[in-house]
């Protein structure tokens, strides 16, 4: 949430930051605004997306070779130009951008009033910018020493970016709880919230820790730990080409990353299952491998999307290894006085592994000494390095801010789990094991396929784009992929949707339906399959119009829904991965069909970095 670019070097600053805000819109696109040293600070800023304010700067002085930028996602203060950052000290010499939240910010705000301060905006950001300047007003100590007392004071999470107009060769950045990468170049140096504005300029990176500022010129960088203890720096190389994070001709990244995903999880399972030989392995794990054979109960955590793949994980971990699990929203089970003991597993999932619920959820578990494993998409995120291990799930950059490849890429990590897990307690035999990868590699195979019922959904979207709600119905693990398919409806169309477990219809959604109600129905052969045609007969019986995702050749079902969609055959274990394609396109061409902002849905963000 929200997303800060910086650069300090001998190249224009200006193309760079814009460039990069761009790219990092997916964080939040409520407000951007840039600050630049030309003869003294300038900041324009602009409510609305980065084009605005590229638009507003384009006859304004932009040269100079220090910057930074932010793109926002409003959380204190409406979405307005006055509350777009940067913000500026009260003697206007110090400009910061933030991304996270100041929690403490109304009482320093309270004692800086008393002082004379005055404000600009409704922002907490600005009470910070405000207490370093007043910091280093009272003791006369230098900008850096005031930025560290400063953030001491803090409570809340940060990642920020502080530019003086007396020193245009310093950039001040630190974060808590809030991601920040530095790009090292020739005598130039990089910042931003994850390394896409970077990747074209230089591959080299540092991975900002919790609680380290950096001091950056152009002839050095000094990173620091809050107590003022020098750090080491750890350089490491992107894995990131450019090529992920362009359209690469389709017209939105959403569509891009739905076609991806028979690479995505190609990607997935590379070097990780020998079907031939009935073996997963998982290295990330491995140094766990007698904890699971000795465990008794999985707690998994997450949210949105991530937390409908959890629940395709309970259903794989339970059948197959035999282990009970819980999945839990991370933002409830922060809240509670959760059971843990030493003995659990939690399996912590995130595309971003940014969620602030999510880390919460992990740090109270830890403290209550469970074993912390990651489900995770952005390598060198912060869950990924709290954690105790973890398997990453190498769907690449995902950049349309609804979850699509990410999702499929995160089930296909927990059914390697599930039959990791089942190897290593002898759940399951070999000779099921050997036909149970075989299928699983195959998968990738079949999604290809699912990927041609595209101009069929195209059609079927376009008799429902005006509808006002829509039920989506699976059982088993076709539930959670209900779930999952009315997410994606509601968040990109802004029609509303509900995921129902088919059988829960009668229990209240069915006083919903009538003509104008379309249920989308996961019907393919497997072990519910009787009972999902009955629910089918239901909802016709009251004049409600169904639309079925069903196994090919599937007769029945056609024989009694308004439209179906035939995807491949697969094991009951692997329908979650592939009815989930059509359920994607359908969301998306319903978007675009009523002219919705597909990959920036309203309110939005991808990286949900506040609770
Ligand atoms: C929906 C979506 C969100 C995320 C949720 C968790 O399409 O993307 O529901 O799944 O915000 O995000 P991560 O997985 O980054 O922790």
């Amino acid at each position: 949430m929200c997303g800060i670019v910086g650069y300090i070097g001998h190249r224009e600053a200006y193309s760079i930051i814009i460039k990069g805000l761009h790219r990092l819109e997916y964080r939040g696109y409520d407000s951007a605004g840039i600050s630049i040293y030309n003869n003294g600070i300038k900041v324009y800023k602009k409510a609305g997306k980065v084009s605005a304010l590229e638009e507003f700067a384009k006859d304004l002085p932009v040269a100079g070779t220090i910057g930074m930028g932010h793109t926002r996602w409003a959380t204190h203060g409406a979405p307005s130009d006055r509350n777009s950052h940067p913000h500026a000290s009260n003697n206007r010499k110090l400009t910061i951008i933030h991304n996270g939240i100041i929690e403490n910010y109304a009482t320093i705000k309270e004692t800086l009033l008393a002082k004379g301060h005055v404000f600009k905006s409704d922002t907490d950001t600005e009470v910070l910018i405000h207490l370093v300047e007043d910091i280093a007003t009272a003791t006369g100590i230098d900008l850096k020493e005031a930025v560290r007392i400063a953030l001491n004071k803090v409570i809340g999470a940060y990642a920020i970016v502080i530019m003086s107009e007396d020193d245009p060769n310093l950039l001040i950045a630190a974060r808590k709880g809030s991601p920040m990468v530095i790009g090292v170049g020739e005598g130039e140096y990089f910042i931003a919230s994850d390394a896409t504005p970077i990747v074209e300029y230089t591959k080299n990176v540092i991975y900002l820790n919790d609680n380290e500022i950096a001091y950056i010129t152009r002839e050095e960088l000094l990173i620091k730990n809050i107590d003022n203890t020098v750090q080491t720096p750890y350089i490491q190389e992107l894995d990131l080409k450019l090529e992920m994070l362009e359209k690469g001709g389709y017209d939105h990244f959403m569509l891009k990353e739905i076609y991806e995903q028979p690479r995505s999880i190609r990607d997935c399972l590379r070097g990780r299952i020998y079907p031939q030989q009935g073996n997963v392995q998982l290295g990330g794990i491995k140094e766990y491998a007698d904890k699971l054979r000795n465990l008794d109960r999985i707690i998994i955590v997450a949210c949105g999307t991530s937390w409908h793949a959890g629940l395709v994980g309970e259903y794989l971990i339970e059948e197959y290894a035999r282990i009970s699990v819980e999945v839990e929203y991370a933002s409830e089970f922060r809240y509670r006085n959760p059971i843990i003991t030493e003995k659990d597993l939690v399996i912590a999932i995130s595309q971003s592994g940014e969620t602030a619920d999510t880390m919460a959820a992990i740090e109270l578990a830890k403290e209550k000494g469970a074993t912390i494993f990651g489900v995770c998409n952005v390598v060198g995120a912060s869950i990924p390095r709290v954690t105790h291990a973890g398997v990453y799930t190498h769907a690449g950059p995902e950049i349309g801010v609804a979850s699509t490849k990410a999702f499929t890429s995160q089930v296909t990590v927990l059914t390697l789990m599930a039959f990791y897990m089942a190897q290593q307690r002898g759940a399951i035999t070999q000779s099921k094991l050997i036909e149970y990868l075989t299928e699983l590699d195959a998968i990738p195979t079949l999604i290809e396929k699912a990927l041609k019922t595209n101009d069929k959904i195209k059609e079927i979207a376009a008799k429902f784009k005006d509808s006002r709600n829509c039920l989506f119905l699976g059982r088993g693990s076709s539930f959670p992929v209900a779930l999952e398919g009315a997410l994606k409806l509601k968040e990109i169309s802004y029609i509303h949707a509900e995921g129902y477990p088919a059988a829960e219809m009668k229990h209240g959604p069915i006083a919903l339906i009538d003509a104008e109600m379309p249920v989308v129905f996961i019907a393919t052969k497997h072990s519910s399959y009787e009972k999902v045609i009955s629910n089918i007969q239901e909802v016709k019986a009251r004049g409600g119009r169904v639309i079925a995702i069903v196994s090919e050749g599937d007769t029945t079902v056609k024989d009694m829904a308004d439209y179906v969609i035939e995807i491949p055959q697969t094991g009951e274990a692997f329908v979650p991965l592939v009815a989930t394609i059509p359920l994607q396109l359908l969301s998306y061409h319903i978007a675009v069909m009523r002219g919705c902002n597909v990959d920036q849905p309203r309110n939005l963000a991808k990286s949900v970095t506040v609770e």
